[in-house]
């Protein structure tokens, strides 16, 4: 049997963002870290990629793909420490369940791949047929042009 392997890549779990951690990201971090600029506290957005894979200084990053161990979100949302755990302690949230911080850890460990919303990505089918380029301005039928 050959099986064909990705480094990095789990077989047990594909994680895929869209289906996976997009929900995961909306549900606990976009109020603070999210689309509206007013709640936002730092550079740190888990809406757009740029966002989430910033730079956060002295050589620190959220996502670090491939590199769990040293991405931030790791080390903040396994925290046992209330001050220092994402989403927030102080804000009445709580610690997300181990599942969520495997999967989160997995696709990290997988390259962290970020997938555009899904309503951007074209569905998958069959090809339009192209449309011919016809020539230049309009063909006039015969019975106006004698
Ligand atoms: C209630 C608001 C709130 C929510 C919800 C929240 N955060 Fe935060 N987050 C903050 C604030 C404020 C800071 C800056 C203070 C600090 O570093 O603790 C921060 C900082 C961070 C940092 C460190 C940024 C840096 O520059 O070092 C990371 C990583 C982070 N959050 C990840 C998350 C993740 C992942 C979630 C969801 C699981 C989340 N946060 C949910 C408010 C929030």
């Amino acid at each position: 049997m050959s099986v064909f392997l990705y480094p990095g890549r789990s077989l047990a779990e594909d994680i895929e963002f869209n289906r996976d951690i997009r929900p995961i990201l909306s549900d606990h971090c976009f109020t603070c870290h999210g689309p509206d600029a007013a709640n936002r506290k730092t550079r740190l957005r888990f809406d757009i990629e740029s966002g989430a894979k910033v730079d956060l200084g002295k050589n620190r990053y959220a996502i670090l793909p491939g590199d769990p161990q040293n991405s931030e979100i790791i080390r903040r949302i396994t925290s046992q420490n209330p001050a220092v755990r994402m989403p927030p302690a102080y804000a009445g949230r709580a610690r997300l369940n181990d599942r969520d911080i495997e999967k989160v850890r997995q696709w990290i460990a997988q390259g962290a791949h970020w997938q555009p919303f899904w309503s951007f990505i074209p569905p998958k089918g069959p090809t339009p047929p192209a449309v011919e380029a016809t020539g230049v301005g309009c063909a006039i039928p015969s019975t106006l042009s004698s």
